[in-house]
């Protein structure tokens, strides 16, 4: 017992002052001067400038940089002839050094992780600047409290791919529940359509389509849903017709026209279901020629 009180008392004796030129120095000369020479003065990574602990302290950034590029395994970059026990070492004795002299440094103790907001700190974000209490559990699963156990680690809080989706999805959520768009309705008379023409002068707002003609139009919405696109046209007094109807130029439905002898304008739809954002209607005629009025896209409630 007394051998082994000696022992560990004289070995920090022994490598407390002369640590960092002793070994830590030398671990990082031998595997790092041959890309990272400190007398080349294109070399901008000339953490070999520094002769002692203090300057570790004083050039914070750079030897926290030295500790990350270690323990990530990027440097030495390729096949890396550093045992495993001298980067843990140096690594190790880096941010030890970088943490026992982080308060002592005055106002500027090094570099902080932008971060994102934790959970909790969202939530109240959220209610803060819209008066919205979204249930955060629901979206995002719970922050890492990391080895410090503190939930705001910036280390910690990182943004891996899936919980960025997770934020643009709650994003998403907050918009719809505090923008209001009133729901969405627009005719589009047949001179409007693509490819337009001028406006009909006669009384009647209407145009004649050949067989097999299509008319185009685009529009934008605004919120996911059931929309109803009603095609309306002169009632065929002779044949019977059918006509196509198409979003983003996929077949969504067709709208039929029975035989009327009194004529008159008349309208079917096709229901749709349309994501947020652009989209196209085209109206495509059938085998015989006729009047067009308009087309109207309806959000159903
Ligand atoms: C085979 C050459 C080579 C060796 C050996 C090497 N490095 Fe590098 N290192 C590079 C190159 C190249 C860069 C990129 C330089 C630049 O961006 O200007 C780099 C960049 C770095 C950076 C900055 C990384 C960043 O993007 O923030 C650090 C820190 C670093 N090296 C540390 C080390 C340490 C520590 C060692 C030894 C354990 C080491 N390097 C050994 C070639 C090497």
């Amino acid at each position: 017992m007394k051998i082994l009180l000696f022992v560990v008392a004289s070995g920090v004796v022994w490598a407390a002052p002369d640590e960092f030129l002793g070994k830590i120095r030398p671990i990082l000369k031998e595997n790092c001067a041959g890309c990272h020479n400190p007398a080349n003065p294109r070399n901008r990574i000339d953490f070999l400038k520094s002769e002692s602990p203090t300057d570790v302290e004083t050039r914070r950034t750079l030897w926290r940089d030295v500790a990350t590029q270690l323990r990530n395994r990027t440097m030495p970059p390729g096949v890396a002839k550093i045992s495993e026990a001298d980067r843990m070492l140096v690594a190790n004795w880096i941010d030890d050094r970088l943490r026992t002299t982080g308060c002592g440094t005055g106002d500027y103790a090094g570099f902080v992780a932008s971060r994102r907001l934790n959970r909790r700190e969202w939530k109240n974000t959220i209610r803060d600047l819209f008066g919205l209490d979204v249930v955060a559990p629901d979206l995002f699963p719970a922050d890492e409290a990391g080895g410090a156990g503190f939930d705001t680690n910036g280390e910690t809080l990182y943004v891996p791919p899936m919980m960025l989706e997770r934020y643009m999805e709650a994003a998403t959520h907050v918009l719809d529940r505090i923008v209001v768009t009133p729901p969405f309705n627009r005719l589009v008379l047949s001179h409007e359509m693509s490819p337009v023409t001028v406006a009909p002068t006669g009384i009647k707002p209407s145009r004649f389509l050949n067989p097999g003609e299509t008319l185009t139009t685009s529009f934008s919405v605004f919120a996911e849903g059931s929309y109803s696109l009603r095609v309306s046209v002169e009632r065929p007094k002779l044949t019977p017709f059918t006509m196509k109807v198409l979003v983003d130029g996929v077949a969504a439905g067709s709208v039929s026209y029975a035989r009327d002898s009194g004529g008159g304008a008349t309208a079917r739809a096709v229901t749709a279901t349309l994501a947020r954002g652009a989209h196209t209607v085209t109206v495509e005629n059938g085998s015989e020629r006729i009047e067009f009025y308009s087309l109207t896209v309806d959000q159903r409630p």
